[in-house]
């Protein structure tokens, strides 16, 4: 189910990073409530920004793509840079993998009813990552990419792999908002002066 929803993930080079990051997505969808990643809401954080059209896998497939068209975009014009490839689509692969804890709808109760006992949230989805990608036994590198992707990441120094992701998620909710596709009243992170194009009815 992994593969049908993201298919992608077939393309990460190395089988064993491949293999592992498909147990990172079937580890964290099963401590949740949801059984497939398209059973997630699409938004970047529960409530905000929030996606007018399509589930999580959308999100997550563009982003794969995106940091994979940034990265070969720098190695076409300057063949000497070294990218670890397996290391960033994996990464990619796996920049969200605790939405589903983040997500799911008993923690989110759990936040609302108690959160004096529980934290709200008790761990971020970049946080939770970390911690699926190093149980199911992917390298520090990719659950540096987990954690560093989002606010985390801006107190730390980020891997060149990590930052090609950062651009890509962010990148893509900027673009995203911008051509309409947010719901307004939920966009105000992305930035200060986006313009909001109407989406066409069909
Ligand atoms: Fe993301």
């Amino acid at each position: 189910m992994v593969l049908e929803d993201f298919p992608e993930i077939a393309e990460i080079p190395d089988p064993e990073l491949r293999t592992k990051t498909i147990e990172a997505w079937t580890y964290s969808l099963c401590c949740s409530g949801f059984e497939r990643l398209s059973d997630i809401p699409p938004h970047g954080n529960p409530g905000s920004p929030v996606l007018k059209r399509g589930t999580q896998a959308v999100h997550v497939r563009g982003v794969f793509r995106y940091a994979n068209a940034i990265a070969r975009e720098f190695q076409a014009a300057y063949p000497a840079i070294a990218i670890d490839w397996g290391i960033l689509l994996a990464g990619a692969a796996c920049h969200d993998v605790g939405k589903p804890y983040e997500f799911d709808p008993d923690n989110r109760r759990r936040w609302e009813t108690s959160p004096a006992q529980s934290g709200s949230p008790t761990f971020r989805h970049s946080v939770f990552g970390m911690h699926v990608c190093l149980t199911v036994g992917l390298p520090d590198e990719v659950a540096h990419i987990a954690v560093g992707h989002s606010f985390e990441g801006n107190h730390t120094g980020v891997s060149s792999e990590c930052m090609i992701v950062r651009q890509a998620d962010h990148g893509w909710w900027q673009v995203a908002a911008t051509l309409g596709l947010v719901e307004a009243d939920t966009a105000g992170g992305l930035g200060a002066n986006l313009t909001m194009r109407p989406l066409r009815s069909n």
